[in-house]
C-alpha cells in the first residue's frame, strides 16, 4: 500500500491552523453551505478556483472540466447548475477560462490525443464558428489566446441559454452569468465583459463581448504553451 503521507500531513496541519483562527469553522460548515458564487472552470492545476479569487471553504460552489466546458447533454455541469441555482440558489455563475489552455490549443492544432478528442470537439465548434477572427491573428500564441477568449463567451451564453437559467429567470430569481479569463503569467483575472442578468440580454452582452475581444487585442497577453 502506499500512502500519500506528505499530503495527509499537509491536511492536519491545515485543519489545526484554520481551528486556531476560527474554532467553530468546521462545525458551523458541517451544518450549512450557503455559497452566493457557482465557478466553472478549466481542471487546470495552475487555477485553483477559490484560491484566486481569496475565498475560504463554503463559498463557492465548483464545477471543473477541461476547458470550462458547457454542453447541453453533460449531465453533470447540467447538475451542478441546477443544484446550485435551485438548492442552494446562489447568485452569480462565473465561467472561468484561462490563457494558455492546453485543451484550448489542442482543439486549435486538431491534436490527437484520444477519448479526449470527444470532449474538445466542443471547443473546435467555437473555432468554426468565429473562423475568420481566428484566422486573422498572425501568429498560433494570438490564436490560442483568442480562442480561450472566444471559448468562455461562448460558454457563458450555454449558461444564459440551459432551461435551468432561463426558468430561473422567467421566475424572477436574481442571477447573473459572468465571463471571466486568468492570466497564468500574473495571476489576475480579466472580466470579458458579460454580467448578463436576463435572457433579453444574451444577444446584446454576447455582441459586445464580442467586439471588446477583438478591439482590445487581449489576445497577445499570454503565449502558447509549447
Ligand atoms: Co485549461
Amino acid at each position: 500500500m502506499r500512502l500519500l503521507s506528505q499530503l495527509l500531513a499537509k491536511n492536519r496541519a491545515w485543519a489545526a491552523e484554520t481551528t486556531s483562527h476560527d474554532p467553530e469553522f468546521f462545525s458551523r460548515l458541517a451544518r450549512l453551505q450557503t455559497p452566493k458564487y457557482l465557478w466553472i472552470g478549466c481542471s487546470d492545476s495552475r487555477v485553483p478556483a477559490n484560491q484566486i479569487v481569496g475565498m475560504a471553504p463554503g463559498e463557492m460552489f465548483v464545477h471543473r472540466n477541461v476547458a470550462n466546458l458547457v454542453v447541453h447533454t453533460d449531465l453533470n455541469c447540467l447538475s451542478v447548475i441546477q443544484y446550485a441555482v435551485e438548492a442552494l440558489r446562489v447568485e452569480h455563475i462565473i465561467v472561468c477560462g484561462h490563457y494558455g489552455c492546453g485543451g484550448v490549443l489542442a482543439a486549435l492544432r486538431d491534436s490527437k490525443l484520444g477519448l479526449i478528442d470527444n470532449w474538445l470537439r466542443n471547443v473546435q465548434s467555437v473555432r468554426s464558428k468565429h473562423r475568420s477572427q481566428i484566422e486573422s491573428l498572425a501568429t498560433e500564441g494570438e490564436r490560442h489566446a483568442r480562442m480561450c477568449e472566444l471559448n468562455v463567451i461562448e460558454q457563458v451564453i450555454n449558461v444564459c441559454q440551459s432551461t435551468v437559467v432561463r426558468n430561473s429567470w422567467a421566475q424572477g430569481q436574481s442571477i447573473s452569468v459572468h465571463g471571466w479569463i486568468y492570466g497564468l503569467s500574473d495571476g489576475l483575472l480579466r472580466d470579458l465583459g458579460m454580467g448578463v442578468t436576463a435572457e433579453t440580454e444574451i444577444d446584446a452582452y454576447y455582441e459586445l463581448a464580442f467586439a471588446r475581444v477583438e478591439a482590445e487585442g487581449r489576445s497577445t497577453l499570454e503565449p502558447a504553451r509549447a
